[in-house]
């Protein structure tokens, strides 16, 4: 097995992450070698998945607590991690215990803050089974659960201890799915390597399970999230850092709370986002119109919607921008470009220029 790996350099907290065609054998390796040496392992998972596209029944595993919660979002609520962490307990699950997460960004948050929580924190490992889980949700150890109040409001920095991309696992990732990670790919492109989004722009064939370039572009993904997380981890820099990472999101978060969570998967809107944080560069003399339109190319080749498909009042996504949690000080920061493959973080940008932008992606 052809292995790429990315290292995650956090002093006494740095990991690695594995991506292979196949690399699911090495995290049921890294699960029998902690069953041998007598430390416990539990797998968490959901139900869409479990049992259909990803299995780990080895024998060895026959003992092992599997905790499978229900399909989507609403999987990550406060009830499922109470049920999470009681089952490890009925499992008799101690410090030398471990989680195994099966699943996408779901799972991987929840599962990860059930880890940084149960007994102060046990090892957990992540096995990301969808494209944004892979080169975004499953490295950089945010971990969270929903309340009513809001997306990820109670979570935890807990970084795992090793994160294995299996890229046989996007063979039967829902098409819509995987347009949506592809929006965090191109995201990576714009924010920090012109080359990388070059690369996109050029691929002869749309990006897939068995494009011969899957594992390359997913171990370019990670690698800029690495370098980004080693430098900030809890996102406190000053001059962009982890921030950068937000590139579309203040644009996407505004959509996805005015549209109706569910209307949008978290990618389409961030694809609706970049394209408007790439208009607003342009209009701020930033980036070349040439350039937005080579952006604009990109995504609908992805397969990733740039408007909305349905009007949304303007003024919601002015009110829900307002609410956002990034905002700061009551002004929204953007993460715009000063060119392809250059993202800044902006604030104090004027509320009737953001009108102005959300206009242009109305239908
Ligand atoms: N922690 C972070 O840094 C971070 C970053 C970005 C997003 N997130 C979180 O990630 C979550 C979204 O993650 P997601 O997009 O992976 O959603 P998800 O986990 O709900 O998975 C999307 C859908 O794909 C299905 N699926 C997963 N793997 C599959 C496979 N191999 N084959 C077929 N179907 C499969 C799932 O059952 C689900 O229906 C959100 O909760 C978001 O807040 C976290």
């Amino acid at each position: 097995m052809k292995t790429s790996i990315v290292r995650v350099e956090l002093s006494g907290r740095s990991y690695d992450i594995y991506i292979a065609s196949g690399a699911s054998e090495l995290a049921a390796a890294a699960a029998k070698d902690r069953l041998q040496a007598k430390n416990p392992v539990a797998f968490v998972s959901e139900e869409n998945i479990w049992g259909k596209f990803v299995s780990f029944d080895n024998p060895e595993f026959l003992s092992c607590p599997k905790i499978v919660v229900e399909n989507g979002e609403g999987a990550k609520r406060i009830g499922n991690f109470e049920r999470v962490c009681r089952e490890l307990a009925a499992a008799k699950i101690d410090r030398s215990g471990a989680i195994f997460a099966v699943g996408g960004g779901v799972v991987g948050d929840l599962a990860g803050f059930c880890a940084a929580s149960y007994m102060r924190g046990i090892d957990f490992y992540q096995v990301p089974t969808t494209l944004l889980a892979m080169v975004d949700s499953s490295v950089g150890g945010k971990t969270a659960v929903n309340i009513p109040e809001g997306k990820n409001l109670v979570g935890a920095f807990y970084q795992p201890k090793a994160v294995f991309i299996d890229v046989n696992f996007l063979k039967t990732l829902p098409p819509r799915e995987f347009a949506a990670g592809m929006a965090e790919v191109v995201k990576y492109g714009l924010l920090g390597d012109k080359n990388f989004f070059e690369l996109i722009e050029n691929l002869q064939n749309p990006l897939s399970a068995s494009h011969p370039e899957i594992c390359n572009v997913i171990a370019r993904c990670c690698k800029m999230k690495a370098k980004i997380v080693s430098a900030d981890e809890r996102e406190t820099s000053k001059d962009g850092g982890r921030a950068l990472l937000n590139l579309g999101h203040t644009f996407a978060h505004a959509i996805e709370n005015s549209a109706g969570y569910g209307n949008y998967l978290h990618g389409e809107a961030v694809g609706i986002g970049i394209m408007l944080a790439a208009r607003m560069s342009a209009r701020l003399g930033m980036m070349s119109e040439g350039d937005v339109l080579r952006i604009e190319r990109v995504l609908l080749a992805c397969d990733i919607p740039v408007r909305f498909r349905e009007p949304i009042s303007v003024d919601a996504l002015i009110e829900a921008g307002r609410r956002d949690k990034k905002a700061m000080s009551g002004k929204s920061r953007y993460v715009l470009l000063n060119g392809i493959g250059c993202g800044v973080v902006v604030a104090d940008i004027d509320e009737v220029l953001v009108r102005e932008i959300f206009e242009t992606a109305m239908c």
